[in-house]
């Protein structure tokens, strides 16, 4: 521990919660130097970009964000810049950022953010760019130190990593192979930050629901949630990204019985159409996804389910897009994100050779996206006049007068009511609907 420097820091976060929570480990490390969090980039003595490389939209909004620092770095040569995160895995990146931005200072990736300290020492001392990429994972490390956001809910990992290999995907080559943390690591972790005032967590994970396939027992992810329900102060339990293929009945029975793990299913389908998902090296068809959703919707009270959604993957024809159309409108998602295909480099989709138009992508996309937002919109509608516990979260965006928060099927709702009432759960009468949101009236607190 360092307090005899005056330094801050600032980190800049983009991509999934696996990035949001890397960073927690990177703000709490820096934090152990000494470095306080800077409010704005021009005050910072270091800055951090933690990458996202899922699609080409992302890699090149940091590009432009690495490429506007260049000024700021110049009126401020001893301002550290570092990049890491999953663009800094793939080898083309890093050599394009390490030639094309030579006032960054530091380069890292995913799988090493636990050498920050020695990494920022070198560069302090060396005065030269330090460059540190690991190829392949190492070991889950344990207590490292966490700067997470103030509030109700935390992101808790529990597992690194991807072994499925989506033929579009890039999370495998930048995030290595899955890895399980133990359960007693998550456990004790849980009980720590309840302790400290949160209410609810998200267990994290690309693939949730194959958390422990590498353990030599049997203990599995409806295991854990059970244990998780068991932490007394905690009012909830979340999980993403669970993956249809390994959504078991044990996992349904164990959703359905415990009160606090939330109902919300996020089941990504990417695509309507068995041909196309067998092309994504999926692991599901259309009739077994189908089979999944009607097994959750018998089994479980006011659920919500939704979804991630890929058009325009190689070879999808307009008969494979109105499948995923079918599929949505059998489904009745509450929500979808949805995403043209993007190409990544070293997936096989990639290399596939019936690529489809960019403006046939977005003209599918549109048309999805109109159908979802009816879907939704009714969906909302519907929970007008009814009563549901809402875990307040803080104050609403749109409306600093108004407070906001979640029901158990991920709604947010959005009403009136007094700011002590943040981390509890209260009765709210569902007053309107937006296609996003709800908005509700007070009826009694906890
Ligand atoms: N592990 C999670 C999330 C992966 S990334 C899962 O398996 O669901 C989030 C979403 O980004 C994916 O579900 C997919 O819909 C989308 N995605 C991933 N790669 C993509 C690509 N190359 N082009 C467009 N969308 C992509
Ligand atoms: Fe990517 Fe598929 Fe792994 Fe999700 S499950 S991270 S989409 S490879
Ligand atoms: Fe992006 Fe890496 Fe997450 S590629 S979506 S930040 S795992």
């Amino acid at each position: 521990m360092n307090d005899s420097i005056d330094k801050q820091f600032k980190i800049l976060t983009y991509g999934c919660q696996m990035n949001v929570h890397d960073s927690e480990i990177l703000a709490g490390m820096l934090g152990q130097l000494g470095y306080r969090e800077s409010l704005n980039e021009d005050d910072a003595d270091i800055i951090l970009i933690n990458t996202c490389s899922i699609r080409d939209k992302a890699e090149q909004k940091v590009f432009g964000k690495v490429g506007a620092l260049k000024k700021l770095k110049a009126k401020k040569p001893e301002l550290i810049i570092g990049i890491c995160g999953c663009m800094i895995q793939q080898q083309q990146v890093a050599k394009r950022i390490q030639k094309d931005f030579p006032h960054v200072d530091l380069l890292f990736g995913t799988h090493n953010i636990h050498q920050l300290p020695q990494m920022i020492e070198k560069v302090l001392a060396k005065k030269e760019r330090v460059l540190e990429i690991w190829n392949e994972e190492g070991e889950v490390i344990e207590g490292l130190p966490k700067l997470r956001e103030d509030g109700i809910t935390a992101w808790i990992t529990i597992t690194y990593g991807c072994n499925n290999f989506c033929t579009y995907c890039i999370v495998p080559h930048v995030r290595g192979r899955e890895r399980s943390r133990q359960p007693s690591d998550i456990i004790s972790e849980i009980e720590d930050i309840v302790a400290k005032g949160y209410k609810e967590v998200t267990l994290l994970g690309q693939n949730v629901n194959s958390y422990g396939k590498d353990f030599d027992n049997e203990y599995d992810f409806a295991d854990l949630l059970c244990e998780v329900s068991k932490i007394k102060e905690l009012k909830r339990v979340r999980y993403m990204t669970p993956h249809p293929r390994d959504f078991t009945d044990k996992l349904i029975d164990v959703i359905a019985s415990h009160d606090k793990i939330c109902n919300h299913f996020h089941l990504p389908v990417q695509s309507g159409s068995s041909r196309v998902l067998k092309s994504m090296n999926r692991g599901y068809d259309q009739q077994k996804y189908l089979s999944l959703i009607d097994k959750i919707k018998n089994k479980v009270n006011d659920f919500s389910i939704t979804t991630d959604i890929i058009v325009g993957f190689p070879g999808e024809t307009e008969k494979d897009f109105l499948e995923t159309i079918k599929v949505v409108e059998a489904v009745k998602y509450d929500s979808a994100f949805t995403f043209a295909y993007s190409p990544r480099q070293g997936t096989p989709a990639s290399k596939m050779e019936v690529q489809v138009p960019q403006q046939e992508k977005s003209q599918r996309l549109q048309r999805l996206i109109e159908t979802q937002n009816n879907i939704s919109k009714q969906i909302n509608d519907s929970y007008v006049g009814q009563v549901w516990d809402v875990l307040v979260e803080g104050t609403s965006k749109n409306d600093p007068s108004y407070i906001s928060g979640r029901t158990k099927t991920a709604k947010i709702v959005n009403f009136a009511g007094d700011k002590t009432l943040i981390g509890k759960e209260v009765k709210v009468k569902i007053t309107d609907s937006q296609t996003w949101s709800l908005t509700g009236k007070i009826l009694e607190e906890e």
